[in-house]
């Protein structure tokens, strides 16, 4: 049964806003490509599956690069704002848009694709069993050599784990980590959040191979309007590049092949 993810729509037009146009997320979103340009140097992508496509930035970067991409969203309200970028840009012909469900995955043809890919959470948007049948429908959209890429917030976590205590919220976090689900508001809407571990994934998809996990942040999106943002910042950047575990993120990126 699909999950009332009708937050998202409510949170739809102020989403780049509140996120995309961001410091914290400009800098994860650019690690994420960052990451992608080195993967993909020699091959980009032909085709995208694109998972939980949002207001379309992936989709048009994508589009940029050469590939073709189908983008697709729950979220109907999420879908127009993608269709109003690409109204704007060069990639209408390049990206196709479609409601998928991440919870009950089902596309009208059998198209197979060169990537999979899902950013900043989608993935968080469905609980353990649906993860596993998202594992299977993944497998069966890839070419061969396919790479599946999902950019996802794991259990346990670092700066909000701090934050939660400093603000005597202990409880919200011990939830977090505890039942792996929250209530989490997305600016005036709530939308429900599942958190998986890069071991979660690495089990449910266990037809894939392994490839690579790293964290893609560390601040929590609510951070940006602090006073001690310039700090967090700091503190970040140099805890990037010796944190080895993926289990301190704000995101992490995981990456698999079939
Ligand atoms: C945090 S946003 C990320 C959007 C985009 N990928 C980005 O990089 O900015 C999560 C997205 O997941 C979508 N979503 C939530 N539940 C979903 C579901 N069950 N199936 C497909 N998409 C879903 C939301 O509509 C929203 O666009």
């Amino acid at each position: 049964m699909s999950i009332d993810q009708s937050g998202f729509d409510t949170a739809a037009a102020s989403y780049d806003e509140q996120f995309s146009h961001t410091n914290i997320g400009q800098f994860q979103r650019e690690r994420v490509w960052q990451y992608l340009d080195k993967t993909f140097s020699k091959a980009w992508p032909q085709t995208v599956l694109e998972l939980n496509c949002g207001t379309g930035i992936d989709a048009l970067h994508f589009s940029s690069r050469g590939s073709r991409v189908l983008a697709t969203d729950l979220s109907q309200e999420m879908l127009k704002e993608t269709q109003a970028k690409l109204l704007h840009s060069n990639a209408a012909d390049s990206v196709t848009l479609t409601q998928l469900d991440l919870a009950d995955p089902q596309l009208p043809n059998a198209e197979c694709h060169h990537l999979i890919f899902s950013n900043f959470g989608g993935i968080n948007c469905i609980n353990v069993t649906q993860l596993r049948k998202l594992a299977e429908f993944c497998f069966h959209c890839l070419h061969p050599g396919g790479h599946c890429i999902f950019v996802v917030m794991p259990q346990n976590t670092l700066f909000d784990r701090w934050y939660r205590f400093a603000q005597g919220q202990s409880e919200v976090y011990k939830q977090r980590a505890e039942k792996h689900q929250l209530e989490v508001s997305l600016g005036d809407a709530t939308v429900s959040t599942y958190y998986h571990n890069a071991s979660d994934i690495i089990n449910t998809f266990e037809q894939f191979e392994f490839v690579d996990a790293f964290t893609v942040g560390l601040l929590p999106s609510y951070l940006e309007s602090s006073r001690f943002l310039k700090v967090y910042q700091g503190i970040e950047r140099f805890l990037l590049p010796i944190l080895k575990s993926t289990k301190y993120s704000d995101h992490f990126l995981i990456h698999l092949k079939k």
